[in-house]
């Protein structure tokens, strides 16, 4: 049996799919089915990017990033997020997605078990099936805002359980989990004894008084927890495809070296020129950038308000929308039918199976704000005429 066959490509793939023929079929389309930031990438970047290739910074690179790169994350780690973390602790990875990949080939093999929320962004969930685990899910109900609990977490935990997976701002709720809560998870993973994977692709997008804290700064000297990073929807680089992970555990970064080596062998040296140039940004650049997804969040709560089919969970964080669906619709006709008439979305099965989650759907807004603008009133019509 291979654990590829395990693994399904995915529902947005469809749904995407279903949009892109509705589009060739004359329909206008609006892009809400996907996370990808409408941004350019700021000049800085592409002037560091261009001046890397007139340099011929273009040749084999340590496997884990290079050491320009290695020290300035681990000051921003240091500085921003308050981790115990030098650079030796540090890899660059091909995205947070191969940061995952990567991870939990290093921390699980068969039998383990893996506590992850449901709903959830799948390929997190994905990995960690991919690396031999089971994953274990907790329900994030609309009643406790979608939080992830400790208690819920703990309620979970078997003597096979080794990993507490997490991820705040959170994809496809939106929820960012209090600082209390997350101090509750890291003091349960102590007792316990259990592996923390934080995955903050989400840390910069915020608003509207959203506040992120890393889990690691809560327990600065616990080897066991591996935070996980993207530039991707800070700096609007998702094409570049540029990640990274820190972890101080010596037989974690060995396994990982050698999976790194054994694999890409370093990620793309222009990329990791032009991420050295991201993170000497203002703070202002992605400030901006949470300005307009404020802006857009709003216009999709206007164009929802009133309906009767869909109830958004207003989010502080990220960019999606999660709507709990009215009981009694079923909600994958209502996704199809909804991209039938050229209006992207995720029904909740994509991201899980508890029962809320499946009882919802998801609509982005890191689409252009024209794209939502133009959007709004076919949503609105399609949500009052739809049976
Ligand atoms: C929670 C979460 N983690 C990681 C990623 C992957 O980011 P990257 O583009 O860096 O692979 C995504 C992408 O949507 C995400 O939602």
């Amino acid at each position: 049996m291979n654990r590829l066959d395990q693994i399904s490509l995915g529902k947005i793939v469809v749904i995407r799919e279903r949009l892109l023929k509705a589009q060739r079929d004359g329909t206008k389309i609006y892009r809400f089915e996907s996370g990808d930031p409408s941004f350019d990438i700021h000049p800085n970047v592409k002037l560091a990017m261009e001046s890397a290739l007139k340099q011929n910074k273009t040749h084999y690179i340590p496997n884990n990033g290079i050491p320009e790169l290695r020290e300035a994350l681990a000051k921003k780690l240091q500085t921003t997020n308050k981790l115990n973390i030098e650079a030796k602790h540090i890899s660059v990875t091909n995205g947070a997605m191969h940061a995952l990949y990567v991870l939990y080939q290093c921390i699980v093999g068969e039998g383990d078990e893996v506590i992850v929320p449901d709903p959830m962004w799948t390929e997190a969930v994905e990995n960690a099936r991919l690396a031999g685990a089971k994953t274990i899910g907790v329900e994030l109900k609309p009643e406790h805002n979608y939080v992830y609990r400790a208690e819920d977490i703990e309620a979970k935990i078997t003597s096979k359980t080794k990993v507490i997976f997490l991820n705040s701002p959170q994809n496809p709720t939106g929820a960012i989990i209090p600082k209390k809560e997350l101090q509750k998870i890291a003091d349960l993973a102590v007792k316990k004894n259990l592996w923390i994977v934080s995955d903050e692709a989400y840390e910069h997008v915020l608003f509207d008084g959203g506040e992120h804290t890393s889990i690691g700064s809560l327990i600065p000297n616990y080897d066991k927890i591996v935070s996980v990073y993207s530039f991707s929807k800070s700096y609007a680089m998702s094409g570049l495809r540029l990640g990274y992970f820190a972890c101080r555990d010596e037989l974690f970064n060995d396994r990982a070296g050698k999976l790194l080596r054994c694999t890409v062998n370093g990620i793309n040296s222009v990329t990791q020129w032009g991420a050295i140039a991201a993170l000497a940004t203002p703070d202002e650049w992605y400030k901006e950038m949470n300005k307009e997804y404020l802006k857009r969040r709003d216009l999709f709560l206007e164009a929802l308000s009133g309906n009767e089919i869909l109830t958004p969970y207003i989010p502080h964080g990220a960019f999606y929308l999660w709507c709990k669906v009215k009981d009694g619709i079923d909600v994958p006709k209502l996704s199809e039918a909804m991209a039938q008439a050229g209006i992207g979305n995720a029904p909740g099965d994509c991201f899980g199976e508890a029962p809320s989650t499946v009882q919802s759907i998801r609509l982005a807004f890191s689409c252009s704000t024209e794209m939502i603008l133009e959007g709004a009133a076919p949503l609105r019509e399609f949500l009052k005429n739809y049976k």
